[in-house]
């Protein structure tokens, strides 16, 4: 149980809140108040989240501290009785269990409700139980109120410059309330210019029933030695104004008190006026801010004449006591420096720190996704297609149609060759082992290689380089022989010269009829001519013919022999069979996973076993 402090006092430099919700911004400003008062140890003990419990990482000053999530404010009470005040963050539908909740909770005394559209006759039950049980409740409807130099509910009183800039880091001697959460804003700074400062200033919220009153506040400040004088700042509806005027005459407050109820243009509308808050519009004569002013008034308050002669009476009412030796200024203290967050440094351009990496290809920031340079949006209503978006985002171009058609096709004729190729095997294996998708996807991805789906970019190497180093087809197939060098996108396991392969036939057909030019395609058709004439099966397989034929492409959009090289030294070409093939891998993985096969065993007399007796003993 947090200690005793005087009943009139809610806040201090040692007050501790359960915060209910998940509002990391309030969270934080709370502790940057903390930290700038010089308090010894932060405001907020808690965090309650229904949907989470852990740690929420913040700061304090410059180092970051853990403040623990509960999921009920019964655990968070109960690990935390030092925390007297919920600051409750919960939605207006979710506000009047939460807070009855925290009423009911012995070590809770002070509520602050921060949700707007609490429904009325739930905020009296509220009311009811908080009397019941001598509780306080802030709002509903509120930004909440501050203890300056000791305590501040979630985001009252705006950013830390301007807490700073109101003094607020220090108590002064004034206290005030409000209904408006956004006036008492501007009461904070009003009261700093014409006073040495606010002493404390609660906002109790907008709503015709609000869970604490103007009166029950002032009681307070009346019965704290440390305020030496008080603000209202009332406004047009309800009737807890006269409440403070019956206490103003019977003497329950005797301490000065400048008031000002707002509103008092209601009478130039026509009709009755509502203005923003849910209480402020007068339903009767007595409910209308001038009514009010004047009961005031003649009950003993400091009233102007208008609002713009409020400051005036603040300080008049100031000087006064000082000068009666009533209130001996409060002293200004530096305040402990809260450090800027490093976002609004960037942003004000204070800082600067070099960037982690980059990128030429994409852009998310804006409103939509760019592919270099083209909005999504663009993508799909100008048709780029499967194959314009690979020119965007691959060869940072905008392809022409046959190229982007080109790429397309690939895509298409590699999809799938069947079950029994390496990759589809693989990934079936690993589909009736169990895996989920993505690893039997990758298990099959991964036996793309030199000898399956991976010879695109070899062979793009190879012929391109020989090709463009002047070297005759003979004097490369006989140089890669002597090399030892299989030559890459050369031979298939089944197709031969008798036994085409249909896809090499489409793709050479389409590029004969498309491409601009194809000097590669037909230095590596000479290749195959000698090729096939050593064994049938040594055609330009489908790989060799899709790395050729995109060094052919990417020559015919203008790029030079450099520039090529370039590209396929990434090893980008490979990249085409990838795409094309997941789509036939993921289908067998789905199609196993249909078929509900099991375990996939090798039988034994399909491997050959050799194995020695037993292993060779080393001594
Ligand atoms: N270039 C030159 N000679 C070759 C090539 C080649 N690419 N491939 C095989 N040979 C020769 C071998 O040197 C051997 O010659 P030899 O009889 O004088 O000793 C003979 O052909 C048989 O070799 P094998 O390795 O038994 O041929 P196999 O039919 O098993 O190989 C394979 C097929 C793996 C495709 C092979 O041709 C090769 O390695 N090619 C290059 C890699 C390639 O392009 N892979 C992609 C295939 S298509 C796809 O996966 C989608
Ligand atoms: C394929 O596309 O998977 C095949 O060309 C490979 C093969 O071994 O037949």
């Amino acid at each position: 149980m947090a200690e005793k402090r005087p009943d009139y006092i809610l806040f201090d430099r040692n007050t501790k809140a359960i915060v209910y919700g998940y509002q990391a911004a309030p969270i934080q400003r709370m502790l940057d108040f903390d930290y700038a008062c010089r308090r010894d140890t932060p405001s907020v003990a808690c965090i309650v989240d229904p949907t989470q419990d852990g740690y929420h990482k913040c700061f304090w000053g410059a180092s970051e501290i853990l403040v623990p999530i509960y999921r009920t404010i019964r655990e968070a009470a109960a690990k935390h009785p030092d925390a007297d005040v919920l600051v409750n963050f919960a939605s207006f539908r979710s506000a009047y269990p939460t807070s009855k909740e925290a009423l009911e909770t012995d070590t809770i005394r002070t509520v602050a409700i921060i949700a707007e559209g609490v429904p009325e006759h739930r905020t009296k039950e509220l009311i009811h139980i908080a009397k019941q049980r001598n509780k306080w409740i802030i709002g509903p409807a509120t930004v909440g109120g501050i203890a300056a130099g000791a305590f501040r509910i979630g985001n009252t009183a705006g950013t830390i410059e301007n807490i700073i800039e109101a003094r607020l880091h220090r108590p002064g001697s004034v206290a005030y309330v409000s209904k408006s959460g956004g006036l008492s804003n501007e009461l904070n700074n009003i009261v700093a210019r014409n006073s040495d400062g606010v002493y404390e200033g609660i906002a109790i919220g907008g709503d015709r029933y609000p869970g604490s009153t103007f009166l029950d506040h002032l009681l307070r400040f009346e019965a704290n030695p440390e305020v030496k004088m008080m603000v209202m700042f009332g406004e047009v509806g309800g009737l807890d104004e006269y409440d403070v005027v019956e206490a103003l005459k019977d003497g329950r407050i005797t301490k000065p008190l400048v008031a000002w109820c707002i509103g008092t243009c209601s009478k130039i509308f026509p009709t009755e006026v509502q203005f923003g808050h849910a209480g402020a519009r007068a339903g009767a004569e007595r409910e209308t801010a001038d009514a009010k002013n004047k009961a005031l008034r003649e009950a003993g308050a400091i009233v102007p004449d208008s609002f713009d002669d409020f400051d005036a009476k603040i300080r008049e009412t100031y000087e006064r006591l000082v000068r009666e030796g009533k209130l001996v200024p409060k002293p200004d203290i530096e305040p402990q420096k809260v450090p800027m967050d490093y976002a609004d440094a960037v942003r004000l351009k204070l800082v600067r720190r070099p960037t982690e990496f980059m990128t030429t290809i994409s852009d998310d920031r804006g409103e939509e996704p760019k592919y270099c340079g083209v909005t999504i949006s663009e993508v799909i209503e100008q048709n780029y297609g499967l194959g314009g978006v690979l020119g965007l985002l691959w060869f940072k171009k905008k392809l022409p149609k046959w190229a982007t058609n080109f790429l397309e096709m690939v895509v298409l004729i590699t999809a799938d060759h069947g079950p029994a190729v390496s990759g589809a095997h693989n990934a079936i294996v690993a589909a009736r082992a169990g895996k989920d998708l993505i690893s039997a996807l990758a298990s099959g991805l991964l036996t793309i290689g030199p000898r399956f789906g991976g010879a695109v970019n070899d062979a793009a190497e190879y012929f391109t380089f020989y090709h463009d180093a002047g070297y005759s087809p003979d004097f490369m197939v006989k140089d890669m022989k002597n090399k030892g060098i299989n030559i890459p996108g050369i031979g298939h396991r089944i197709k031969s010269v008798r036994n085409p392969d249909k896809r090499v036939e489409l793709l050479k057909e389409y590029a004969r009829k498309h491409f601009p030019m194809t000097p590669y395609l037909d230095y590596a058709l000479e290749v195959e001519k000698l090729t096939t004439t050593k064994r049938e099966n040594l055609i330009l397989n489908v790989d060799g013919c899709i790395g050729i034929l995109c060094c052919d492409m990417l020559r015919s959009i203008g790029y030079t022999p450099e520039e090529v090289k370039e590209f396929v030294s990434l090893g980008a070409l490979n990249a085409l069979f990838v795409l094309g093939r997941s789509i036939g891998l993921m289908g067998h993985v789905m199609d196993q996973k249909r078929l509900k096969t099991r375990l996939y065993r090798q039988p034994w007399d399909e491997i050959l076993y050799l194995m020695p007796d037993k292993p060779e003993e080393v001594k």
